[in-house]
């Protein structure tokens, strides 16, 4: 009997362009509450986890779906820790790739690479996928750590094993451990960024999932998915932008002049949250603290300008990526490194979806109108003009 052929788009079907307001999962990760401007991981506020957690319980609350007793949280740790080192064979690649790489292509690369150097890549179920969530996001730091330290021609510094996972990451970059208040800083960032619902680089994740292709690959297709400015890439061009404006009485102008010319102004806007982003929020707070220590109130200060400006001339509030900006350069990541931390954050949250995905797996595949030509004849190639 022939196939029955579905033509595509079925008449009934409707092009929603950007899949805005579409549904096309269900978790039990985060819930993104874009009108009361909330975030909860498996139903807590973040602002409660910020306050009393830290990253690594976070990881686990995502994975498991529930606050570890002590002994499971100081496993969790343990497991994640082991998974840290960088094998010489995977810093010889490291040291292969061009130092003037982008830092978010070298992870994606390096992300690939430990999916070629695990004899088990290949095996996809939930356990399987649990284990490697471990090993990438345990090995993802020190990849990052390893790739600033060699562009700026210095040797990479093996992980500290009696360190937090936030505190190791910043030694591994400096060479020096971090104050208790750096470590709260990067430790509250990776808690903030860790999770938030079916955004753009976990719907690829999910994608790649949902054809049953391992987690090394899903995780890979997200850390491209997030290196682009609408996404994970605004923060390094909101720093960028704070940076090129210098002072704060240039502030109005350089914003009033993006505007003009209808340009997005990077830091601000975001498809769910309306009225606020709570991560925002959080983070003005911290890098409020951060910057008046650190005696870079100049940086704040046009800030606070940007932010008038976009609130008086667009309503537009900014998001994650704004004052997040400023705490990861204070934490001394050169801007073009801070869309590598918010990964080093997401991938215990992408992990999480792989795993759900795994367990209630639909192939993920919408449908395309098709606005070509209508049927046509293949002319012969000598009679083509
Ligand atoms: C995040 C983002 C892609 C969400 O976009 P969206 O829901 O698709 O909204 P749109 O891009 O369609 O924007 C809607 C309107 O607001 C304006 N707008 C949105 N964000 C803006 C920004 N950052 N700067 C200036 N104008 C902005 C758009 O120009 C558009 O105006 P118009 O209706 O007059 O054309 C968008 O706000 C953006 O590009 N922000 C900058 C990048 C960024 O910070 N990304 C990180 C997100 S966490």
């Amino acid at each position: 009997m022939p196939h029955k052929i579905k033509k595509e788009p079925s008449s009934a079907s409707k092009l929603v362009k950007g899949l805005e307001g579409v549904v096309a999962a269900q978790t039990s990760l985060s819930d993104v509450d874009g009108e009361n401007g909330r975030l909860l991981y498996r139903g807590i506020p973040i602002g409660e986890l910020v306050e009393k957690s830290h990253f690594e319980e976070v990881a686990y609350l995502l994975w498991y779906g529930k606050l570890p007793t002590a002994t499971e949280l100081d496993d969790f740790k343990n497991t994640l820790k082991v998974q840290r080192p960088l094998s010489d064979r995977a810093l010889e690649v490291l040291k292969l790739i061009p130092t003037t790489t982008h830092p978010m292509s070298a992870l994606r690369t390096m992300c690939s690479l430990m999916g070629s150097l695990d004899p088990r890549a290949h095996i996809v179920n939930p356990e399987e996928s649990l284990r490697k969530a471990y090993h990438l996001t345990g090995v993802f730091p020190t990849i990052i750590a390893a790739f600033y330290r060699l562009r700026e021609g210095k040797e990479p510094i093996a992980p500290d094993m009696s360190l937090s996972h936030a505190a190791n990451f910043l030694y591994m970059m400096h060479g020096n451990k971090p104050t208790p208040e750096m470590e709260k800083a990067l430790d509250a960032y990776l808690i903030l960024l860790a999770d938030h619902g079916l955004n753009a680089s976990t719907f690829a994740a999910r994608v790649t999932t949902g054809t049953l292709s391992n987690l090394y690959s899903a995780v890979t297709s997200a850390v491209g998915t997030l290196a682009g400015e609408l996404h994970g890439a605004a923060n390094q061009y909101a720093m960028e932008m704070i940076l090129e404006i210098g002072s704060p009485k240039n502030a109005a102008a350089y914003v009033n002049k993006l505007l003009d010319e209808k340009k997005k102004v990077m830091g601000f806007g975001h498809r769910i949250y309306k009225t606020r982003d709570p991560r925002a929020e959080a983070f003005r707070q911290i890098a409020r603290n951060l910057c008046v220590k650190a005696g870079k109130t100049e940086w704040l200060e046009i800030a606070d300008q940007v932010e008038k400006v976009m609130m008086e001339r667009k309503n537009i509030p900014c998001n994650v990526d704004f004052f997040s900006a400023p705490v990861l350069y204070v934490l001394g990541f050169p801007p073009d490194f801070f869309t590598t931390v918010f990964a080093a954050s997401r991938v215990a949250g992408w992990s999480g979806h792989i795993i759900e995905q795994q367990l209630d797996n639909r192939l993920i595949r919408p449908l395309a109108e098709y606005i070509g030509p209508q049927e046509q004849y293949y002319i012969p190639r000598e009679e083509r003009k």
